[in-house]
């Protein structure tokens, strides 16, 4: 079969690899109809991680089941799957405990499983046109409807985008009446302001610094915060001391809680720095949360934070070691949650969402591409365009 494959910092090829085959009873092969590329291979394919060369890439994979194996009893050939980027074996303690993320049995060297991913286990990904899923009863989440249909993308961004970006709101315990900041406008920070919206938060900052992506965030009722203009704790604190009809409600004393009660970090570490966004600055992001939020409040970190990376910004940030304010957040008693997203705690009601027509997370897409396409043009791409979610 075709399959996009990682080769060396900044170049994926397209190129023949074996057909993947029934390698257990319980496996399913799916013939992929659609397959994101997430802001997570973007780490990869820049050289941020340690990924293989020769590694096929996709973890955000649907399509339609080709074969299933012997001990396969509720998926049948013909079906409309989405699988969840974590690979899960359903049984292991992690997994009974709904943390499929940390699966304990698919990955001999660590806790955790995926498609396509560097440290993720032996998973070839489905940037390609089919993809081995294990564990297929407990991996593959039914569908309706056709291939190609008007749902195609909604259903697409529940293999990862849409059940991570709602993870996000569940850590920092967005509840209705909840004031938010969200900072990062890409496909996860997006959803995460949509999927705050849902819960019924109050007030939804984003911050960002891509004018397409703020104006999205705006569309959906989302407040857009550029930090290109300024600290964006600050232009928070000073939108809100400027509602008065917030200022109304609050009680002498009550003005301490000038900020938000959850904020959401959905830009990992290689956040740009605010004041010159070419500059990485890994921990801005974390000092501006931390400021930002509120007594007692709670912090989700979703953005992406690793443990080696060849081309951190200084000697501290190749080994994952980032400086937290941590005086500040111990004393404003701020709650903190991280790490990847159980995609299968939500994606069945986040999938039921969608087909009742209260949610089309597909907004947020902007292109669709070819498998033979998906390498990418020959032009230098500007920033906007590579951090943009293409599907092919
Ligand atoms: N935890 C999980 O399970 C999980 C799953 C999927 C993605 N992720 C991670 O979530 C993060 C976001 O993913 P994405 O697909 O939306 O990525 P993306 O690269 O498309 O978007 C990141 C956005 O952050 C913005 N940004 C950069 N620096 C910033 C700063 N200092 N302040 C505010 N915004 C800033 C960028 O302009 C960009 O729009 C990535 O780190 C990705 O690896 C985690
Ligand atoms: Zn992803
Ligand atoms: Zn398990």
């Amino acid at each position: 079969m075709k399959a996009i494959v990682y080769k060396s910092s900044m170049k994926v090829e397209l190129e023949e690899v074996e057909d993947p085959r029934i390698e257990a009873a319980t496996d399913a092969i799916i013939r992929i109809s659609t397959s994101g590329i997430c802001g997570s291979d973007l780490h990869m394919y820049e050289g941020r991680t340690s990924v293989t060369p020769g590694t096929v890439l996709g973890h955000e994979n649907m399509g339609i089941v080709e074969k299933v194996g012997s001990a396969v009893t509720s998926i049948q050939v013909g079906d409309r799957v989405v699988i969840p980027f974590n690979v899960a074996c359903g049984f292991c303690l992690n997994c009974e405990r709904g943390f499929t993320s940390a699966c304990l049995t698919v990955n001999a060297d660590a806790p955790t499983g995926g498609y396509g991913y560097a440290g993720m286990g032996p998973y070839r990904g489905g940037q390609a046109e089919y993809l081995r899923v294990p564990f297929a009863d407990f991996n593959c989440l039914k569908l309706p409807g056709a291939q190609g249909d008007s749902h195609e993308d909604d259903f697409l961004l529940l293999s990862d985008v849409f059940p991570t970006a709602y993870h996000a709101t569940e850590l920092a315990k967005v509840m209705p009446g909840s004031t938010v900041a969200v900072f990062g406008a890409g496909p996860v920070g997006l959803l995460a302001a949509l999927s705050s919206l849902i819960k019924g938060a109050s007030e939804v900052y984003i911050v960002d610094h891509y004018k397409d992506r703020l104006k999205k965030a705006e569309q959906i009722g989302a407040i857009p915060i550029d930090f290109s203009k300024g600290d964006p704790a600050e232009q928070i604190m000073e939108l809100r001391k400027k509602n008065s009809l917030i200022n109304g409600s609050l009680r002498p004393g009550e003005e301490k809680m000038a900020g938000v009660m959850c904020g959401i970090d959905a830009v990992g570490y290689q956040a740009r720095s605010f004041d010159s966004p070419r500059k990485e600055n890994p921990i801005q992001v974390m000092q501006s949360l931390v400021k930002i939020i509120n007594p007692t409040g709670n912090l989700g970190i979703v953005g992406v934070y690793t443990a080696a990376d060849p081309h951190g910004v200084n000697k501290k940030a190749k080994e994952g070691v980032f400086e937290l304010p941590f005086g500040e957040l111990f004393e404003k008693g701020i709650s903190l949650g991280t790490g990847q997203c159980p995609v299968k705690k939500y994606n069945r009601f986040l999938r039921d969402l969608i087909i009742s027509g209260r949610v089309k997370p597909s907004f947020i897409v902007s292109h669709r591409v070819s498998l033979e396409e998906a390498p990418g043009p020959t032009r230098n791409l500007t920033s906007a365009e590579m951090v943009s979610p293409k599907y092919c």
